[in-house]
């Protein structure tokens, strides 16, 4: 692959090849000297026209152990305030000729669009409610690491899933793994026509962890619910809100995640979120770097294989 868009365009064989690499990857970041080599020479730069924390975060840290030179173009200082569009400002970037080039825009489809402009690697860092490849791969790591395998499990996916990017390239991943994925949420948050994917899907809490091995919960995402309904959140955390009482109609050793930012007692409480027996909320953020190394190291190997005439 040239870029990385979507889990829509990954097969098994990518997923557990990036994964593998991944591995390693999550190995090296524990140990006390974590720089190598394998985007040496190379040019990455973060361009995040939404607010992010863990994402660009490690995209830059995870480019910085690879020993490429990254540069995170401060969007909102940038000319994109003056009325320059978005592919305008791409092929400005992309003169200055950039290997990977990380995007995160609030439009789904902006980046695939944004993709066929230049000549280097895209990664999607989220765009919309379309896709965040990099998000549902560390959260397959983070769930092969504490399971000891990524198919043949059940695997719940709670609350706003008619908003969330997470929840989609989710589905389409564990569900390309052979997995057993429910939707669990009020109706009004769920898409129209989900059933064709394969899930199963649920509006009461009980009912749809039972015996589950695995607990995803997602954000109310306020911001994308334009004029639509945004229910209360008392109301929202008694019925969704996952705590104890609820995980206890999963399986014993259930885990817990959350992608971040969380909304501590509205979607999860506090104190499970907390509860390293059951939560592993930090663990996928420790997967994420390892994850979007392999992914970068993986595009520079192929960006390095071709010739300049394919380029
Ligand atoms: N999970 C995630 O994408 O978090 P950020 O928005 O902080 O990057």
């Amino acid at each position: 692959h040239k870029h990385l868009l979507g889990i829509e365009h990954l097969s098994q064989s990518d997923i557990t090849a990036i994964l593998d690499l991944a591995d390693s990857y999550a190995d090296l970041n524990r140990q006390p000297l974590k720089h190598t080599d394998a985007l040496a020479g190379l040019t990455q730069i973060n361009m995040f026209f939404e607010n992010s924390t863990r994402t660009q975060a490690s995209f830059e840290i995870a480019g910085k152990r690879l020993g490429a030179d990254v540069m995170n173009m401060a969007m909102q200082a940038s000319s994109i305030k003056k009325g320059e569009t978005l592919i305008d400002t791409a092929m400005t970037l992309n003169a200055m000729h950039p290997d990977l080039l990380v995007v995160r825009h609030p439009q789904s489809g902006a980046v695939d669009l944004l993709a066929q402009k230049v000549n280097c690697a895209v990664l999607n860092a989220g765009d919309g409610r379309h896709e965040h490849p990099t998000q549902a791969l560390l959260d397959a790591l983070t769930i092969r690491r504490a399971k000891g395998r990524l198919h043949r499990l059940s695997i719940a996916i709670c609350g706003d899933i008619a908003h969330s990017r997470v929840a989609r390239s989710n589905i389409m991943l564990l569900g390309k793994m052979e997995n057993r994925i429910r939707l669990i949420g009020p109706p009004t948050l769920m898409p129209a026509g989900i059933a064709e994917f394969g899930v199963e899907v649920f509006d009461d809490m009980a009912e749809g962890l039972k015996d589950v091995d695995v607990v995803m919960m997602l954000r109310l995402q306020k911001e994308r619910m334009d004029g639509g309904f945004i229910p209360s959140e008392r109301e929202y955390y008694h019925r969704y809100g996952l705590d104890a009482d609820k995980l206890a109609h999963a399986k014993p050793d259930a885990i817990v995640m959350h992608p971040g930012p969380m909304n501590r007692g509205v979607e999860i409480d506090g104190t499970l979120a907390d509860d390293i027996n059951r939560s592993v909320i930090q663990d996928q953020v420790e997967m994420g770097v390892a994850v979007r190394m392999a992914a970068m190291d993986l595009l520079a190997r192929n960006l390095r294989a071709r010739t300049p005439e394919t380029v």
